[in-house]
């Protein structure tokens, strides 16, 4: 790691005194004085091309799947040919959403048989993300892959292998780091803006039966009108169970608990950040406390993360938290602790807070004052604002957008995407593993470079 803190410092400060220079690669800056310190909305400079249409299919139609595809639809230049559901009520509330002309079937297979078929979002749970993705980009589709990108973590170096091989585009679903929020403090952080990296930490706090995953199960849930065999063909065969189908995300088989789930977020953002590989130590600890509803997994998770030092990062501790029985509700954060400051990160801004304290041992603040005449203690400076708040320009479409915009450009274009197979791997990896640390009650070492067990 460079030691140039200080002069990215100085850098950082000048750069706000001088409010009208443009600080991101793609986006504008503007800044105003308010009472708080200093606010500066963040934009983009330029739209998204459409120049070929992309056909997408959709595998996976619940919950986020539609949100991908709705949000995937809005990006100029896209259509949505086909959707694929193990649920038939899921099937039929896509042709009522979408057309009833509009192509659907339980068999991912068909979809992959397609030729109008450009890319598949993959928005199944968890056990079928692998599998899915490496038979859609063998089959010749690009893939937008939810999150996590695997079930566990021996199923990541296939993709990979298969993303390589195949060349398809391959984007895993942790839209945050397409967004300006986080591309705003990527930019502040290497400008010194909180100095050296130390600790960072995150937080998701929830306390409602939807937030804790125990979502309504349809009333005409049946093994007639549920495809339960294919959904447990790849893992523990059980006889068929609404209960395990709808809320997945509490089985082991299917889901990855509150670490695949919302850890993940947090890593790829603070990796997407920090340009980190990840951590070489993970610890977790938790516990079911409330939500005993025969589920597998805890509703209480905290972590903790060792990052070794790289050339782009000293080394820093991470801790995160997953709370399901907590008061305060709603509550998510990623905050970036340095030597000099702090900042809240969110998809759509960054609030930075710079320590109180001024250096008193600056040499040049030192010699100002000599030549002013002035005594060194008890003179009152100037001081700049302590706390300024970056938000995203009215009317921005969000990190979602941002993630299928840049998705689409990869495909159109071979831009590079903003989350491929091998940091979507390094954004699982330590999540999974807080799962198994968790459960064999001992800390896991990974080597996050060569993304491998030690
Ligand atoms: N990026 C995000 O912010 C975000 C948010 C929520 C969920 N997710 C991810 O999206 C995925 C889906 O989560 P959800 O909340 O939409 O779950 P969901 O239960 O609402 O939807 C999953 C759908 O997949 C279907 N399905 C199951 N197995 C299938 C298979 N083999 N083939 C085709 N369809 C199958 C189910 O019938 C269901 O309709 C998960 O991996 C989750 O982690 C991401």
């Amino acid at each position: 790691m460079k030691e140039n803190s200080q002069a990215s410092r100085r850098g950082f400060i000048r750069k706000l005194a001088t409010t009208t220079a443009a600080v991101a690669v793609g986006a504008n800056v503007f800044a105003e004085e308010t009472e708080s310190g200093l606010y500066q909305s963040i934009s983009r400079q330029a739209g998204f091309s459409a120049n070929d249409q992309i056909n997408i299919a959709l595998i996976g139609a619940g919950g986020m799947g539609v949100q991908d595809t709705l949000t995937g639809l809005k990006v100029p230049g896209s259509k949505l040919v086909a959707v694929c559901d193990l649920y038939d009520g899921r099937l039929k509330d896509a042709q009522g959403r979408w057309g009833s002309e509009l192509y659907t079937t339980r068999s991912y297979k068909e979809i992959l048989a397609r030729p109008d078929v450009d890319a598949v979002i993959v928005a199944t749970p968890d056990h079928w993300h692998q599998q899915i993705s490496i038979d859609a980009m063998r089959a010749g589709k690009h893939v937008y892959c939810e999150k996590p990108m695997v079930h566990s973590i021996e199923e990541g170096p296939d993709i990979i292998k298969v993303q390589k091989q195949t060349g398809k585009v391959f984007q895993v679903g942790s839209q945050g780091v397409s967004s300006l929020g986080n591309e705003k403090a990527k930019e502040l952080l290497a400008e010194g803006a909180i100095g050296k990296l130390i600790y960072a930490e995150g937080f998701w706090a929830r306390h409602s039966p939807i937030g804790a995953w125990q979502y309504p199960i349809p009333s005409d849930a049946s093994p007639q009108t549920v495809d339960w065999e294919t959904f447990v063909s790849n893992t523990n065969k059980q006889p068929f169970d609404a209960t395990r189908f709808f809320r997945w995300r509490n089985y082991k088989d299917y889901g990855t608990g509150m670490a695949g789930d919302l850890f993940v977020h947090l890593f790829s953002s603070l990796h997407f950040i920090t340009d980190s590989y990840g951590p070489n130590k993970i610890y977790a600890s938790g516990g079911l406390r409330y939500w005993k509803d025969g589920r597998e997994v805890p509703d209480v998770l905290l972590g903790t993360f060792d990052y070794p030092e790289t050339d782009k990062h000293p080394a820093f501790n991470l801790s995160l938290r997953c709370n399901f029985v907590d008061g305060t509700s709603g509550t998510t954060y990623l905050k970036l602790v340095g030597t000099e400051g702090s900042m809240d990160v969110t998809w759509d801004g960054v609030t930075l807070k710079r320590n109180k304290s001024v250096d008193s041992d600056d040499p040049f603040y030192i010699e100002q004052m000599r030549k002013a005449g002035s005594s060194i203690i008890g003179r009152k400076r100037i001081l700049p604002p302590e706390e300024y708040t970056f938000a995203a320009e009215k009317g921005y479409l969000g990190g979602p957008y941002d993630h299928f915009a840049n998705f689409y450009n990869a495909i159109r274009n071979g831009d590079k995407v903003a989350e491929d197979a091998v940091f979507g791997y390094r954004a699982a990896a330590p999540a999974l593993l807080c799962n198994d640390s968790y459960r064999k009650e001992g800390p896991i070492l990974w080597n996050p470079k060569k993304m491998q067990l030690v």
